[in-house]
């Protein structure tokens, strides 16, 4: 470590090292975090809702102390995108509390920007990498967890990069109620089978489908994302993938 007082103090890359977080508790945030700027609307309501909604992490962290009234259940969506499938959980399920996590902020303000008019009291938000919050969790605190299209990483050397993986399978274990559910989608054949390996082989949970028809077709009461909604390229292709904490 190089300083003096009153200088600006520089650490040596070994000091760095020396002083970085642990691997489990560092962010692991792939991919963008902002496009394009954001318009008008957009910025006025992510100004005005994310001090009122946004979580702050801390150890121990129980769900239950996020909201203003006690709820039903509890539930995460990890990478929400522009929060459609959010949006549509927390108006039909008042009675729910809703954490949404996304570490792009256009993906942000879109949803903050369609929520703006709602009462916003079953829902919480954070921006930044949503294994962070699980890792601060309480034990057995969530009723389920939604991991909708993850991003696919398709080359091999970033596979270490998906969001299923054997540690944070571990996590989503030990977050989740015995009996609750991991909910996962994609329209990428190569990842549907990555998420069914790692979960199918993970002793905490058990896959719910008995044949081919129950992760082929949209299961019931199913909210599309706007992306399989409009029909994009391979959304045609969805596979369901619902696990069950044992
Ligand atoms: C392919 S998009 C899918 C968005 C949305 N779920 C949907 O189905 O339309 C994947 C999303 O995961 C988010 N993401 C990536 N890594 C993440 C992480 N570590 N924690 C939370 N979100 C993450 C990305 O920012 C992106 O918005």
């Amino acid at each position: 470590m190089v300083g003096s007082p009153g200088k600006k103090l520089i650490l040596s890359k070994a000091s760095r090292k020396s002083l970085a977080k642990p691997e489990h508790q560092q962010r692991r945030l792939y991919g963008r975090r902002q496009s394009r700027p954001l318009n008008t609307q957009r910025q006025e309501a992510f100004d005005t809702l994310m001090p009122k909604l946004q979580i702050e992490v801390a150890p121990a962290l129980d769900p239950k102390t996020l909201f203003p009234a006690s709820k039903t259940e509890h539930w995460l969506e990890i990478g929400f995108g522009n929060g459609e499938h959010l949006t549509a959980l927390m108006q039909t399920h008042p009675e729910n509390g809703y954490i949404g996590v996304e570490p792009y902020i256009n993906g942000m303000a879109a949803f903050l920007k369609d929520i703006k008019d709602e009462p916003c009291d079953n829902i919480r938000v954070l921006m930044d990498d949503a294994i962070l919050l699980c890792e601060n969790l309480t034990d057995e605190c969530l009723d389920g967890i939604y991991v909708l299209n993850p991003d696919p990483w398709p080359k091999t050397r970033h596979h270490k990069r998906r969001i299923i993986s054997r540690d944070n399978l571990d996590i989503f274990a030990r977050i989740l109620k015995p009996g609750a559910a991991l909910i996962m989608s994609t329209d990428v054949d190569g990842l549907a089978e990555w998420i069914v390996t790692q979960s199918f082989t993970h002793p905490a949970f058990e896959w719910t489908a008995k044949c081919a028809d129950d992760w082929r077709k949209t299961p019931e009461n199913w909210i599309k994302t706007r992306y399989e909604e409009k029909g994009a390229k391979g959304s045609s292709n969805m596979s369901y993938l619902i696990f069950k904490r044992i």
